[in-house]
């Protein structure tokens, strides 16, 4: 019997074509993401689902799939919308895309942050305005990122082409996280190794690449904030709720960081209006990966984790369950 692959929302051609070599698939043609009900619905009878991070995909989405599910494969790095141990429990894999968006996500990063330190946004937003301008010395001044201090939280693989990008603008670099980077990676940076409230208190830009977990949710809260240099800029290319996005807002209002760079939202993909409020703040709607080759790539691995599940082999890039 031919397998079924459901596949959650679009996906480019040449990652059909993949899993077509699979099984019979079947995407869900909605220009937005699935509600519960009609993930639900959508994943009956499947033996695979290629799900977006849009997805909760946890013990309910396995039981309406009912026990033919071998194989949950997120096209995206990062997977806290996947209860990996409840499918783990199941025996079905569940499969990410590390590797493939590392430098298209660090260039966003680094471009956002340039955005707010060079006031680019509000450049813009000046002109269309056809607001009156006239060059002169003191006029829209930002601030240089050379001789400054980029603090990484996570120095996994784009934390680390986020710091080579900083190092090519002059910028020094420290890093916090879970455990030390290997030896040769910090001499790669020349990166300093810091305690998270040392990381915050010294950087001018802390930047960060963690992973969404129960030890990050609000990682960057009240207290956080408040051991921020006055004039450091925070930059968010992880996960919306990393960062407490009320007390941002409020300590950006009020001075306390000088601003923020943000692709990622708390209540995706609602934007806390008080940052939209904000001049400081350079935002995007989660970019991150959004470049053709990066999400044609995606794509391609998440299927190519799919053909080999339903082909009796090892997935490809399994997430440690
Ligand atoms: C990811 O892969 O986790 C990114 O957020 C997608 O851009």
């Amino acid at each position: 019997m031919d397998r079924r692959i459901v596949v959650t929302r679009s996906v480019p051609e040449s990652a059909l074509d993949v899993l077509r070599t699979a099984g019979e698939v079947r995407v869900c043609g909605q220009d937005r993401p699935l509600e519960v009900a009609e993930l639900h619905e959508a994943v009956r009878g499947a033996d695979a689902i290629v799900s977006m991070l849009h997805d909760r995909v946890d013990d309910a989405v396995a039981d309406a799939a009912g026990p033919g599910l071998r194989i949950v494969a997120n096209v995206a790095v990062g997977y806290d919308n996947v209860d990996v141990a409840a499918l783990s429990r199941r025996g079905i894999a569940v499969t990410n895309t590390p590797g493939v968006l590392v430098d298209a996500t660090a260039d966003l990063a680094f471009g956002l942050l340039l955005s707010v330190t060079r006031r680019l946004g509000e450049g813009e937003r000046l002109l269309r305005a056809r607001q009156p301008w006239s060059f002169h010395l003191g006029f829209m001044l930002g601030t240089g990122l050379q001789g400054k201090t980029l603090g990484i939280v996570g120095l996994g693989e784009i934390g680390q082409a986020v710091a080579r990008r900083a190092r090519a603008f002059g910028m020094r670099i420290a890093y916090t996280g879970r455990r030390r980077a290997a030896a040769e990676v910090e001499t790669e940076l020349d990166a300093r190794y810091l305690a998270q409230d040392d990381l915050l208190r010294e950087s001018d830009v802390v930047s960060l690449h963690c992973p969404l977990t129960e030890q990050t949710r609000h990682l960057i809260g009240e207290r956080a904030l408040g051991l921020m240099k006055p004039s450091a800029v925070l930059v968010n290319t992880s996960r919306g709720p990393v960062v407490d996005e009320r007390a941002l807002a409020t300590a950006l209002h009020e001075g306390r960081i000088a601003g923020a760079a943000l692709d990622v939202f708390e209540r995706e993909p609602a934007v806390e209006p008080a940052l939209l409020e904000l001049d400081n703040v350079a935002l995007a709607p989660h970019l991150g990966s959004a470049t053709i080759e990066t999400r044609t790539a995606m794509a391609e691995l998440a299927a190519r984790n799919v053909a080999a599940v339903l082909g009796g082999n090892a997935p490809v890039t399994p997430v440690a369950g």
